[in-house]
């Protein structure tokens, strides 16, 4: 048992599925620029063995990690991921390091959930999201064969990524959109109205690069001060911020290394008090933005 538990950050139910919701993103656990192998392949499934006993039980990834070689690394540590909630992702290609296209033709769509379910091992995906809407394909077709798959029960719930309130809307008339997972933190504020949205439709809001991609996780920004009177890191300040934002926030820090992992998961403990919160907000506001892209 370990003193520091997620289950500190207040609980979400995503669909019909409870999770803590302080979770964990896996997108690191792949090479550099999301390619190919880890460096550190033991690391990486030591930093996904602690997760659940840090009461982590929301693990996001996508069939483009790697590609491929998150799902199959999540297999590996985790199978049969009792408690767990693992969310995939799919609607992208890998063209080489830091190159992604989104593809979302439907017989594209289906195979990359066929080919989810084969690597996690599972019947049925509890969370798919789609990566991306394809702007190259109509979106009918797109949110059209998300719903014949959920139907065929290949999917329980599905989420977006990088959307905005009028193409939610759209696909609501398709199926229940049970979270959307936009970049969002800090520094980085241009979804505030999708947060919103999410907040009254009691949709889960999962922002990624919560750091800032690390940069907030380092020391030397604006978050000093508040780490210095608080007695917590940068991290954990940048984490409380966002999980005090909404309670539909579902932040999903990523890394590599067990020493961050429980780092992070602390965050889970701090809450900041309504002044700090609004001092960081003012600060994040004037801060420059994170830059992207990332996927
Ligand atoms: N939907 C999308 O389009 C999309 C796009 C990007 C990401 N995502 C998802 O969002 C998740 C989070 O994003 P992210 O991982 O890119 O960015 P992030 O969580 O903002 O930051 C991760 C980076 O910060 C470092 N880090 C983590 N904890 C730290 C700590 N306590 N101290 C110092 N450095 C720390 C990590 O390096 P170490 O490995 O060295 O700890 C890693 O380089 C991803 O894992 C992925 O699941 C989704």
């Amino acid at each position: 048992m370990s003193d520091i538990n997620a289950a500190s950050s207040g609980q979400f139910t995503l669909g019909d599925i409870e999770i803590n919701r302080l979770g964990y993103g896996a997108m690191r656990i792949v090479g550099d620029g999301i390619w190919g192998p880890p460096k550190d392949r033991e690391g990486c499934l030591a930093t996904l063995r602690r997760l659940p006993e840090l009461g982590v039980n929301f693990i996001d990834t996508a069939d483009s990690y790697g590609p491929e070689i998150g799902e199959e690394l999540i297999r590996d540590a985790l199978y049969p991921y009792d408690g767990l909630l693992i969310a995939t992702k799919g609607g992208f290609v890998r063209h080489g390091e830091n190159k992604w296209a989104p593809v979302g033709r439907p017989e594209y769509l289906r195979h990359a959930v066929l080919m989810s379910l084969r690597r996690l091992n599972v019947e049925q995906i509890d969370l798919w999201q789609l990566h991306r809407i394809d702007p190259k394909v109509p979106q009918d077709e797109q949110f059209g064969v998300i719903q014949e798959m959920q139907k065929e029960g290949l999917i329980r719930h599905v989420g977006l990524s990088e959307v905005g309130v009028e193409q939610i809307k759209a696909a609501q008339k398709y199926f229940p959109v049970v979270s959307v997972q936009n970049m969002f933190n800090l520094v980085t504020r241009r979804y505030e109205d999708v947060v919103d949205y999410c907040s009254g439709q009691g949709i889960g809001f999962i922002p990624w690069f919560p750091l800032g991609a690390g940069d907030l996780a380092k020391p030397g920004s604006f978050l000093d001060r508040l780490a210095k009177k608080t007695g917590f890191t940068p991290s954990q300040i940048a984490l409380a911020w966002v999980l005090k934002r909404s309670r539909v926030m579902l932040p999903i820090p990523g890394t590599s290394k067990v020493k961050h992992l429980e780092e992070n998961v602390a965050a889970a403990d701090f809450e900041l008090s309504d002044a700090d919160y609004a001092e960081l907000d003012a600060l994040g506001h004037a801060a420059p933005e994170t830059p992207g892209p990332g996927a």
